[in-house]
C-alpha cells in the first residue's frame, strides 16, 4: 500500500473532527465531565470524535485493526493498526484552556509509518509518512539544533498515575530548571511531541504514557531529525509507557539525566 497516498483523506477527516470538537467547546457544560478514573476525565466529546476518525480510517483500509484511546482495540491481528486519541488534553478541553489535539498514528506490523496531529485551537496540522518528512500545515518543519543544554527549552509530562514516578520526576526537575532555559508542562503530549518537532521545544520527556498519545507524534519528531527513545535508549516508546523525544544534540544527556537523576 502507498502509505502516503493515504494523508489527503486522513488530514480532511482529522480537519472535520476538530471543527466538531472546537463547536462542541462553545457549548460544552461541565456538567457533562465523566471520571474514567480519578482525575482521568472524559466526555461525549472524546467518545464522538473517536467514532468519526473511526469510521473514516476503517473505510480507508478495509480489514484494518485499531488501537483506541476510549473503544480499545478492534482486530488486534490486523497488518494495519490505526492508534487513535480522538482528544489528547481533555482536561485543557474542559477547562478551555487553548492546547488540545487529536493525535492519530498508523502501524504497519510492529512500525509506525503515518503520523497525523492537529492542533485544534491554533488550526496547525502535523503530518508525516514515513521516510518523507514531517510537515506542519504543508510546510516542512525541523527539530531545533540545540546547541547545549543550558540554551534549551524543555517540555515534561506528569501523567495521571505520576505517583510511582514523583520522586524521579521531581529529582530530574530540579536539576533542569536552573540549567535550561526553563521548563513547559501543556497538558497534551502529543502537541509536546509535534512542538518538539516543530523546533519550539528543544526536547519532551513524559513516563506512565499509552500508545495513543505518542504513535503519531513521534514519527512527526523523528522524521523532522529528532531522536526519539524510551528511557532505556531503547525503540519501545509507542508501548513502553515512557518516551524522550529530543533535538540529537542534547538527547544523551537527557537520557542519562533520566536514567540517574542527580542527588539534590
Ligand atoms: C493526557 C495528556 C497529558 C499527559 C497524560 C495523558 P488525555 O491525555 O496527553 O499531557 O500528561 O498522561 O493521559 O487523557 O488528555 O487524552
Ligand atoms: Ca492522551
Ligand atoms: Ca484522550
Amino acid at each position: 500500500m502507498e502509505i502516503a497516498s493515504l494523508m489527503p483523506a486522513v488530514a480532511q477527516v482529522v480537519r472535520e473532527t476538530g471543527a466538531f470538537i472546537r463547536t462542541e467547546r462553545q457549548r460544552f457544560q461541565a456538567a457533562q465531565v465523566e471520571y474514567k478514573a480519578k482525575n482521568d476525565l472524559v466526555s461525549y466529546v472524546d467518545r464522538h470524535a473517536e467514532t468519526l476518525l473511526q469510521d473514516a480510517f476503517a473505510a480507508l483500509i478495509p480489514g484494518c485493526g485499531f488501537i483506541n484511546e476510549e473503544t480499545g482495540i478492534i482486530n488486534p491481528d490486523s497488518h494495519y493498526r490505526w492508534v487513535i486519541d480522538p482528544l489528547d488534553g481533555t482536561t485543557n478541553f474542559i477547562y478551555n484552556i487553548p492546547f488540545y489535539s487529536i493525535s492519530v498514528g498508523l502501524m504497519d506490523g510492529e512500525e509506525v509509518v503515518l503520523g497525523c496531529v492537529y492542533e485544534i485551537c491554533h488550526d496547525e496540522l502535523y503530518t508525516a509518512v514515513k521516510g518523507q518528512g514531517a510537515f506542519m500545515n504543508d510546510q516542512p518543519i525541523a527539530v531545533r539544533q540545540s546547541p547545549s543544554l543550558s540554551e534549551s527549552l524543555i517540555a515534561f509530562g506528569s501523567p495521571h498515575g505520576w505517583a510511582d514516578h514523583l520522586v524521579q520526576l521531581t529529582a530530574v526537575i530540579h536539576h533542569l530548571m536552573p540549567n535550561t532555559r526553563g521548563m513547559r508542562r501543556l497538558g497534551s503530549a502529543a502537541i509536546d511531541l509535534v512542538y518538539t518537532a516543530a523546533g519550539r521545544f528543544d526536547a519532551y520527556f513524559e513516563a506512565n504514557l499509552n500508545p495513543w498519545d505518542v504513535a503519531g507524534g513521534s514519527l512527526i519528531v523523528q522524521e523532522a531529525g529528532g531522536i526519539v527513545t524510551d528511557f532505556h535508549n531503547g525503540n519501545n516508546f509507542v508501548f513502553g509507557r515512557a518516551i524522550l523525544a529530543a533535538s540529537p544534540a542534547i538527547h544523551p544527556q537527557l537520557l542519562a539525566i533520566l536514567q540517574n537523576p542527580p542527588a539534590r
